[in-house]
């Protein structure tokens, strides 16, 4: 998603300014580039050695520095980047900000630029609640400066209160939506994740072996390309992605509730595993051993959740795309489970033990559509989901 993006990153003085750090990591890890811009204050808290060390790149510290004037100006930095993020943000620098003062690098770039901008403010909660500071918040907002943070939480100074700097995945997270103006923008999409409990009783529940980790990434990927996702998830192993909209269930009857009332949408992605039973009576009490013999329990059927969205006769999604999890004959059992349930496409992958892909990181899949067949090699989860997004967006486009 990240993949190729080019980030400015300012770093203000404060002492959030470390999780900047680990913020380039992981930025760099989802294949961003990051030109660290290091204010005055922000060498008190962090070290430009290990600023540009980690960047692996030079990192602008001076706006009078001749030689970087000689090589890219300020005008030029500030307009290269596909987003420039201010991280921690000071009250200082936002105040220069709302008031359109350039006295250093960073506040020359942020006024010399078109680039779209991102602040993860971090101060004081006093100062955080300061008129001015509220003052210049409402302004930069209506500025169109994007904002992430700042969260409650105890701060380095011993108060409590909003004022700690967002984290470095939430921070990700709103870079990714700042920079999704990709194709699915204005796409509404619904994705089903993760297993579903079926209660027993109420100390014991049915279920499978979802982590929830394909579901996940699909939602993550769609939301990179600019979709308005609709995370519908039962009680999965791995956290929900940020940027979506996320609707918690436990039981495959609830998942069917919520993915009717997330209708209409543009296209819907079912990688739920959702248990096919449930129990006809669930206990409503703890069931204990008894000398009579063994419990019978008496199932019942669940509904066919993407079976039903892929028959609806009126506001159907344009696109519906179910899962098939098959520990044999895999392209046959998948290709007659996407004409019984009617869906357009199907990605089936093989969930025997020995593949380790059910709750495992990697996944190799099939995805069968009307015109044909495609194999994907064997790659991590989110190399899929991302490939399906691909998918999903060229087939929404057409
Ligand atoms: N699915 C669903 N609701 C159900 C069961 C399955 O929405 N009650 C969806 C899954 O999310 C997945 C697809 O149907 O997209 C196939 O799931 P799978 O478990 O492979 O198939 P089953 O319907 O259980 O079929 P079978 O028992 O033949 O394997």
């Amino acid at each position: 998603m990240l993949a190729s993006k080019r980030i400015l990153l300012i770093i203000g003085g404060g002492i959030a300014a470390y999780k900047s750090l680990e913020l380039i990591r992981r930025l760099q890890d989802r294949g961003a580039s990051v030109t660290p811009v290091l204010t005055r204050a922000g060498e008190e808290f962090v070290t430009p050695l290990s600023v540009s060390g980690l960047a692996g790149q030079k990192l602008y510290r001076d706006l009078f520095d001749l030689g970087d004037e000689a090589e890219m100006g300020h005008i030029q930095l500030s307009r290269s980047a596909d987003l420039i993020v201010v991280a921690p943000a000071t009250a200082d620098l936002m105040g220069k900000m709302a008031a359109g003062l350039a006295d250093d690098l960073a506040s020359t770039l942020l006024l010399a630029t078109d680039t779209p901008v991102l602040i993860a403010p971090a101060m004081n909660v006093r100062m955080w609640q300061h008129a001015a500071t509220r003052r210049n918040h409402a302004q930069l907002l209506s500025d169109g400066i994007r904002c992430v943070g700042p969260n409650d939480g105890s701060m380095a100074c011993g108060e409590f209160g909003p004022g700690r700097m967002a984290e470095p995945m939430e921070i990700i997270a709103a870079i990714e939506k700042a920079l999704a103006d990709g194709p699915l923008k204005g796409k509404r999409i619904l994705v089903t994740s993760g297993p579903t409990h079926e209660p027993i009783d109420p100390v014991r529940y049915i279920a499978n072996r979802s982590s929830g980790a394909q579901g996940t990434a699909v939602a993550r990927a769609l939301a990179g390309l600019g979709a308005e996702v609709v995370f519908v998830t039962g009680p999965a192993e791995v956290p929900p992605p940020q940027g979506v909209k996320v609707v918690r269930v436990e039981t495959a009857l609830q998942m069917a509730e919520a993915v009717q009332s997330a209708l209409p949408v543009d296209a819907g992605v079912f990688a739920a595993a959702v248990a096919d039973w449930r129990m006809a009576q669930a206990s409503d009490r703890k069931l204990k051993k008894s000398r009579d013999g063994l419990p019978v329990l008496e199932f019942a059927e669940n509904p066919d959740i993407l079976a039903a969205v892929s028959q609806m006769t009126e506001g159907r999604p344009e696109l519906v795309v179910g899962f098939a999890a098959e520990t044999n004959d895999v392209l046959a059992n998948a290709t007659a489970k996407r004409a019984r349930k009617a869906c357009d496409w199907i990605v089936a992958n093989d969930v025997s033990p020995e593949t380790g892909i059910m709750g495992g990181s990697e996944n190799a899949v099939v995805l069968i559509r009307g015109d044909g067949v495609e194999t994907w090699p064997r790659m991590g989860k989110d190399a899929v989901a991302q490939q399906l997004a691909q998918r999903i967006a060229a087939a929404l486009a057409k």
